[in-house]
């Protein structure tokens, strides 16, 4: 069953619940957060104290991707704020198997990102402490950047390797997802999918989820 996380990175800030509910009643999956550290990545977000009031307000699975220097500093905060599940990226993190169980160890689920061109073998002495697997589809720091097309071919590669490893360990993407792609990338084995611009910069969000998840009912091909 293919799952889909709006990233409210591209929604309007100033009514972020109006959002959050808009995808919520059409049926997301999830929420995706998107924690940038201005270091890691050349920009800047929100923090915990935005994941604690939204957990208040939403049943929705929260999953938070830490685009950040210094995952250590950032695991128990936003696990103390209500993440559900953490992604951390494998490209700073110089204690990954480290951090992959400290985020296990409260609960959560831990999964690793690859950038655009980080390679998959990165995953392979840690892939038995990992819970999902998020490949960058753009390079991380912004919403509405277009897909980079030598994606479609990693995700094939992952999906392959994850096999003849006998695992079943969902593949997350993140980045340049639209209507016109989805359908493609299902084929190519995303189980689940992080959509922002796709999703908020459409005059209805709400609409436009349903719109996805009917896209994604096996049968088929649909315009
Ligand atoms: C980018 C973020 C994404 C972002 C995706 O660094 O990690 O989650 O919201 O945005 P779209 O779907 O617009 O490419
Ligand atoms: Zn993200």
């Amino acid at each position: 069953m293919i799952k889909i996380f709006p990233s409210i990175l591209s929604a309007d800030f100033s009514r972020i619940i109006d959002a959050v509910k808009q995808v919520e009643e059409a049926g997301a999956d999830g929420l995706h957060l998107d924690i940038m550290d201005g270091h890691f990545v050349p920009n800047l977000t929100f923090g915990p104290d935005l994941v604690a009031s939204l957990r208040e307000k939403t049943n929705l699975l929260l999953d938070v991707h830490l685009m950040v220097e210094n995952a250590q500093l950032f695991i128990e905060l936003f696990a103390e704020a209500g993440a559900d599940w953490i992604s951390i990226h494998a490209e700073r993190a110089f204690h990954l198997n480290y951090e992959l169980n400290a985020i296990k160890k409260r609960g959560k689920k831990a999964g690793v990102v690859l950038n655009p061109a980080t390679p998959i073998h990165l995953l392979t002495e840690v892939i038995t402490e990992v819970d999902y697997i998020l490949l960058m589809t753009v390079n991380p720091g912004w919403g509405g950047q277009e897909f980079i097309p030598s994606c479609h071919q990693k995700i094939r590669r992952l999906k392959t390797w994850l096999k003849g490893q006998n695992l079943s360990i969902p593949i997350q993407i993140d980045g340049g997802v639209k209507t016109e792609n989805f359908q493609e990338l299902i084929e190519d084995g995303v189980d689940i999918f992080v959509i922002g611009s796709g999703i908020f910069n459409t005059p209805e969000p709400g609409q436009t989820l349903l719109h996805f998840k009917e896209l994604a009912l096996p049968g088929e091909k649909k315009q």
